[in-house]
């Protein structure tokens, strides 16, 4: 990460004299569950994904998917798989009752349900499936299933180079279709990707993911790749996969099911770094290229302004069908949200003729990590509260969930993880404040219901309220403090956890103002 400049230290000190002193006032201000709306309005849940935490990665027809091979050298060393999900999901079905969570987010594999991603159906997959939903539901916990969570599988990588060809629109719609058809009558939110945006960047700009492709000097030691190019091609199928299955769902189960769709985007706070007016410009542009490059297409039909033309003929053109197909395809949007960036504008990255994205975009991104201990994020008492306004105010206020929000340690760390209960309980506070301010937030989503295999660190990060202990062969869990705070939270509240209401559809898709009056009772 960049360093920070000495002329600025005055500046990000006074900033963060005022995040403690917001953070006390929300802190010592008791959060409760009743201050938001009850479910099934507003559900508290949390989440793990497939490849993350299934384990059984060669059991009952699964196939790889691209994850696989990266991972295998992490799991070999540890000699586990984290976390047996696929054996253990009764039991966890059980801790998540004793904690009290009201929805639970996970991800399909779609190798397991659909091996080589094309054809017959895996019926030992699809038992999986069914008896885990069904657990979730016969125990009160509202499933939110998203239907691809980077694990795209290893056979379409294979065969056509996965989501930088055009083929996998069609694929992906046909996975989609199975899993609607045989999970839709009990699973009524479905996210179609997690967080676009970080996959396109992170597996063909800087190569750090599979199927790890970058050129240089942008990311290293890839054996193939276009840094330049080939974000854009990825988020540009995955926006018309999102659609075209958004649409199949609309069009075929909608009605009888009547469930919601949607799509997952990675979102910072971006604050600018002085109080230039470049800077302030710049940070627009960070949020340009990090949020409108899906959020835009999504909502408008087309990309920024300013994304277009600094990618020039670089980021593919919507043809007018496919930006109709794009626009509107969803119910509600999800958040990744976990850090806020301050916004150095560099605006001289345009000059360089070779560019990738972070180039296109001429900005220079800047953690302050003053202060962080080791292996943890800086708390921002702002974060969701921004997040959920920009939303609201740039996008028409759609309804949105926090998909994902944590606290990072190291996994190593004590059970007594004192900074993720205060992480979680400054973000669910200031998700409130937006709340009270008219954003149609529906829901909050800790990352991770355990600790698990990340993506990003291994088994050395952890974002888990409970810990698994992988050293013992039953891979038992505890709960950490967080754990036990966000369980006395969810459980202080006058929800019934054993209510299965789904909302109305009228409600869900208008109630534009519902939560802003609901405070006002
Ligand atoms: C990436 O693609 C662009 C456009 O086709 C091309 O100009 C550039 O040379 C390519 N870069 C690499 C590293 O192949
Ligand atoms: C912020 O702006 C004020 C004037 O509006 C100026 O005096 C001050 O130096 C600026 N601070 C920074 C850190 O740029
Ligand atoms: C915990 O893990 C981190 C990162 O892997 C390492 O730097 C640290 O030394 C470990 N601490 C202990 C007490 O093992
Ligand atoms: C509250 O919402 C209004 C209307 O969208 C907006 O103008 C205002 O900036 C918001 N307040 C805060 C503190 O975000
Ligand atoms: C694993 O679980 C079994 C059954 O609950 C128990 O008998 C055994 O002692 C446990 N093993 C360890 C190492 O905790």
């Amino acid at each position: 990460m960049d360093r920070l400049f000495f002329d600025s230290i005055l500046l990000i000190f006074v900033l963060n004299l005022c995040f403690a002193l917001m953070g006390l006032g929300l802190t010592t201000q008791k959060l409760s569950r009743d201050d938001f709306p009850p479910k099934p309005h507003f559900v508290f849940g949390s989440g793990t994904s497939a490849f993350q935490v299934e384990g059984a990665e060669a059991e009952d027809g699964r196939t790889p998917s691209i994850w696989d091979g990266v991972a295998q050298s992490v799991k070999n060393e540890r000699g586990v798989d984290c976390c047996d999900g696929y054996h253990k999901y009764k039991e966890d079905v059980q801790l998540m009752v004793a904690t009290g969570l009201e929805a639970y987010r996970f991800s399909i594999s779609w190798s397991r349900l659909i091996p080589n991603g094309r054809g017959s159906v895996n019926p030992k997959g699809l038992q999986f499936y069914n008896n885990f939903i069904n657990e979730l539901v016969s125990n009160g916990i509202q499933p939110h299933a998203t239907l691809i969570h980077y694990d795209l599988p290893q056979a379409l990588e294979d065969e056509y180079g996965g989501w930088l060809n055009g083929k996998i629109v069609k694929d992906f719609t046909a996975y989609a279709d199975v899993c609607f058809r045989e999970f839709g009558d009990r699973v009524s939110y479905w996210v179609t990707i997690n967080e676009a945006n970080v996959y396109a960047l992170g597996a063909y700009d800087l190569g750090i993911f599979p199927p790890r492709r970058c050129s240089a000097p942008f990311g290293i030691s890839c054996k193939a790749g276009n840094s330049s190019t080939e974000p854009y091609i990825v988020a540009h199928n995955a926006l018309l996969a999102h659609a075209s299955a958004a649409r199949l769902y609309k069009r075929k189960y909608q009605l009888t099911q009547q469930g919601f769709i949607g799509f997952n985007i990675f979102m910072y706070r971006f604050v600018p770094f002085t109080n230039a007016t470049k800077d302030a410009i710049a940070t627009q542009r960070a949020y340009d290229f990090y949020v409108g490059w899906f959020m835009d297409p999504l909502v408008f039909g087309d990309y920024p302004d300013v994304v277009k033309r600094n990618a020039g003929t670089r980021i593919p053109s919507f043809t007018p069908e496919e930006s109709k197909l794009v626009k509107g395809s969803w119910d509600f949007f999800g958040l990744n949200h976990y850090n806020t960036l301050y916004v150095r504008d560099d605006l001289d990255r345009l000059k360089m003729k070779q560019r990738d994205f972070s180039m296109d975009m001429a900005v220079k991104l800047i953690l302050d990590w003053d202060g962080v201990p080791p292996g943890e994020f800086p708390i921002d008492p702002y974060g969701t509260r921004i997040c959920l306004e920009y939303i609201k105010q740039h996008y028409g206020n759609p309804p949105v969930f926090i998909h994902e929000n944590g606290q990072k340690t190291f996994r190593n760390a004590s059970l007594n993880d004192a900074s993720r209960m205060k992480y979680l309980e400054s973000y669910i506070g200031s998700m409130l404040e937006a709340m009270r301010n008219g954003s149609n937030t529906k829901g909050y989503f800790t990352w991770s219901f355990m600790d698990l295999f990340e993506l990003f660190g291994g088994y050395e990060s952890s974002y888990g309220l409970y810990y698994v202990d992988l050293d013992n062969p039953n891979l038992t869990r505890y709960p950490k403090l967080s754990a036990h705070w966000y369980s006395s939270f969810l459980k202080g509240g006058r929800t019934n956890p054993r209510e299965m209401a789904v909302v109305e559809k009228d409600s869900f898709l208008h109630s534009k103002t519902s939560y802003a009056s609901y405070f006002d009772q």
